[in-house]
């Protein structure tokens, strides 16, 4: 041993101090030619000091005696080091999180967006289709009428003008359906809500509808089994939906459609129930029936007309006049509309 421990450690500190490091150390001698440390300060770093690979010959320009090491280690350099990289590993963790979120958020809005955009050709076609019928009916109304052989005969116009007519009206009624829709969306709407007979409108409309599916050779039947059946809702608006549910279990019903309206009462809310033996719905169409424009693929033909709107009508305003509505269906036996809205009676019934 040529040099102190104490030597050696104080000179090691002031190297240490003027080179800017002020990090704990372990220091030893390493010595060949049996590979052992002489000397290992504080102790317990000894593997650590052999392992290390900070190290600088002794007496350099002794080239007789076996060549000495001086070793380093410095305890705390991880944490050191982590403390010195720490500001911009947290920014670069932070900025990686934000484009991943970013990036997922820009897929599923690309994705969304690729449904809206099939859905919006799909109801494009449908809408082309429906007003393509009336527009050609008209044409040829007029083009007789023009006929040399009709002009002077007024019963043949008057026939013919009242065709005219009826599809003007119809494809008015389809237009006014589709703006309303988009007046609906954008919520510029008023509820005129009043109380009313549930039982009286479900009449009504059942009546509406009746024609239509006894000249299918089907039928109707009611079962008003609610107690309270007043509710307060906007008639013309709850009109509108029991005739959209009506309409859809009349279309949807290839076959002499059985139709089935009921009403009960369950805590406080009255419960309307249109079932029908119709096509029904697959379990994993059920869900988005309610969606603006959705219908559900039938393939190329769609041999029953629509627009994909009743039903997100149909939600829109039963949530907008405080009720749920629901879809059950079993794919080839029927579908139940399931409509649940509070009654007068059942909010006071609450009250007490
Ligand atoms: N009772 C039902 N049975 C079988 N499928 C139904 C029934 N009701 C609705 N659907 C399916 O849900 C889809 C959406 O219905 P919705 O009433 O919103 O639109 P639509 O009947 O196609 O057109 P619109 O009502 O606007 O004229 C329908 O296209 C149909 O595929
Ligand atoms: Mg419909």
């Amino acid at each position: 041993k040529r040099v102190k421990p104490a030597v050696l450690d104080s000179l090691l500190r002031t190297s240490l101090r003027d080179a800017g490091i002020s990090l704990d150390y372990a220091y030893g001698v390493f010595a060949e030619p049996d590979s052992a440390l002489k000397l290992a300060q504080p102790a317990k770093y000894g593997g650590q000091l052999l392992a290390s690979d900070l190290r600088a010959r002794l007496f350099p320009a002794d080239i007789f005696s076996p060549r000495h090491d001086l070793v380093l280690f410095f305890p705390s350099r991880s944490v050191f080091l982590l403390q010195q990289i720490w500001p911009q590993l947290g920014a670069t963790i932070v900025f990686m999180v934000i484009i991943a979120l970013s990036f997922v958020y820009t897929i599923r809005t690309i994705i969304q967006q690729q449904r809206v955009s099939v859905l919006m050709t799909d109801f494009i076609n449908n809408m082309t289709h429906e007003f393509k019928t009336p527009i050609s009916t008209v044409a040829l109304a007029v083009e007789a009428i023009l006929r040399p052989d009709v002009i002077s005969r007024r019963e043949k116009i008057r026939r013919y003008s009242g065709i005219i007519m009826e599809e003007n009206g119809r494809m008015r009624k389809q237009v006014e359906k589709i703006l309303q829709m988009a007046v609906l969306e954008r919520g510029e709407y008023e509820l005129h809500v009043m109380s009313v007979d549930a039982h009286e409108i479900l009449q009504k409309a059942v009546e509406g509808i009746a024609l239509q599916v006894e000249e299918r050779k089907g039928t109707v039947t009611c079962s008003y089994e609610a107690r309270s059946s007043v509710i307060k809702v906007d008639p013309m608006h709850f009109t509108n939906t029991i005739n959209n549910l009506l309409d859809n279990a009349n279309k949807y019903s290839p076959d002499a459609p059985r139709i089935l309206v009921s009403t009960h009462n369950i805590d406080g809310m009255l419960v309307i129930r249109i079932t029908d033996n119709g096509i029904g719905i697959r379990a994993e169409d059920l869900p988005k029936v309610f969606e603006r424009f959705y219908r559900v693929p039938t393939g190329n033909v769609h041999n029953v007309k629509g627009f994909g709107l009743g039903l997100s009508y149909v939600k829109l305003l039963v949530t907008a006049m405080g009720g749920e509505v629901g879809m059950n269906s079993k794919f080839g036996e029927g579908t139940t509309a399931e409509l649940k809205i509070p009654t007068e009676n059942g909010e006071r019934g609450t009250g007490n």
